[in-house]
């Protein structure tokens, strides 16, 4: 029996390529080139699976020119970079990789948390230009976590990972804000609070960014959320590039108007606005809060489980718009 033909398109751990080889005909991104859209498209034309990662667009476009595609399956939780509407009017079953890195991610939004409020980048960046002559008694004084409030924008699972790691770790007090409200029993074990976006941007000590990228959550803090914020507060964004707008965010921290910022993604990623890469009180990371090697080799294998499990002829394992694609 012919195996089904998929594409793997970026470089991912040799054993799940491995796997993939037992059930797949499998071209793969070893070499992890940095393919443009034209690249991508003619790679996966008479493909009928594809293993894509976060950067990896599949619209309408790429679709049309790949009739041959049934699944593509990201090897990450957030999926922007699939158009879900178009994927399902071809038929195209869309997987993500949920719930393996929700703690990971969630402890690295506590890192970035803790390094930005306490200003951990900056002062190193200090020593190690030879600058740290004396000790002052001001010295990159930074804020509080423990005791302060923590306002989590986006209460999915890893937005309860930093409000459990806040409210139990750090005794800080939780307030959130999500497109929907947690159940009280959630809310009572988080110790959270529900409160609108406004009140939260108004009185958080540091405000998390967790919510998924959609046209709807593009620019959910701009200039004039920035505006509302304390001017002693931080605000981390773990979620995706867009939902901060970068060049209101690098002048709200250059005229100090917030203390600080921690940012793991990026409007335009891997390129960063030049603003942000000029101020000193931002920590800045790039896109790595789920990267640890099991957390990855997790993820990869989810991915990977999806395609085996599909062509199967079994129920992948998270899908995302099964039902849409089983009512064409
Ligand atoms: C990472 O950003 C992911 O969505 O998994």
């Amino acid at each position: 029996m012919t195996k089904p033909k998929i594409l793997v398109a970026r470089a991912i751990f040799p054993e799940v390529i491995a796997k993939l080889e037992e059930h797949f005909d499998v071209e793969s991104n070893q070499a992890d080139e940095t393919w443009s859209k034209a690249q991508l498209t003619s790679k996966l034309r008479g493909k009928q699976g594809a293993f894509t990662t976060g950067g990896d667009r599949i619209d309408a476009e790429v679709l049309a020119a790949c009739p041959d595609l049934k699944i593509c399956a990201n090897m990450a939780v957030g999926y922007n970079n699939f158009d879900i509407a178009a994927m399902s009017a071809a038929g195209v079953l869309a997987t993500n990789a949920p719930d393996v890195l929700t703690e990971t991610t969630a402890d690295f939004g506590f890192a970035l948390l803790m390094a930005t409020a306490r200003r951990v980048t900056e002062s190193e960046h200090y020593l190690r230009a030879g600058k740290w002559t004396k000790w002052s008694f001001d010295m990159f004084a930074g804020s509080d976590i423990h005791g302060s409030t923590l306002g989590v924008l986006g209460m999915g699972r890893i937005g309860q990972g930093i409000a459990r790691r806040g409210a139990l770790g750090f005794g800080m007090k939780v307030i959130y804000h999500n497109r929907s409200r947690l159940e009280a029993s959630i809310e009572a074990e988080l110790k959270a609070s529900y409160v609108s976006k406004e009140e939260l941007l108004r009185t958080a000590d540091h405000v998390v960014l967790v919510l998924p990228y959609s046209p709807a959550s593009h620019h959910t803090i701009g200039a004039a959320e920035l505006a509302m914020m304390k001017p002693t507060a931080t605000l981390v964004n773990i979620a995706r590039g867009g939902i901060v707008d970068d060049v209101a965010l690098a002048a709200a921290l250059r005229d100090k108007r917030i203390a600080a910022a921690g940012l793991d993604v990026f409007e335009g990623e891997p390129q960063v606005h030049p603003d942000l890469l000029t101020v000193p009180n931002v920590v800045l990371t790039p896109h790595i809060a789920s990267a640890t090697i099991p957390t990855r080799q997790a993820m990869a294998n989810l991915a990977a489980d999806n395609l085996i499990a599909f062509f199967s002829g079994k129920k992948p394992l998270t899908p995302l718009n099964a039902s849409d694609v089983a009512a064409k």
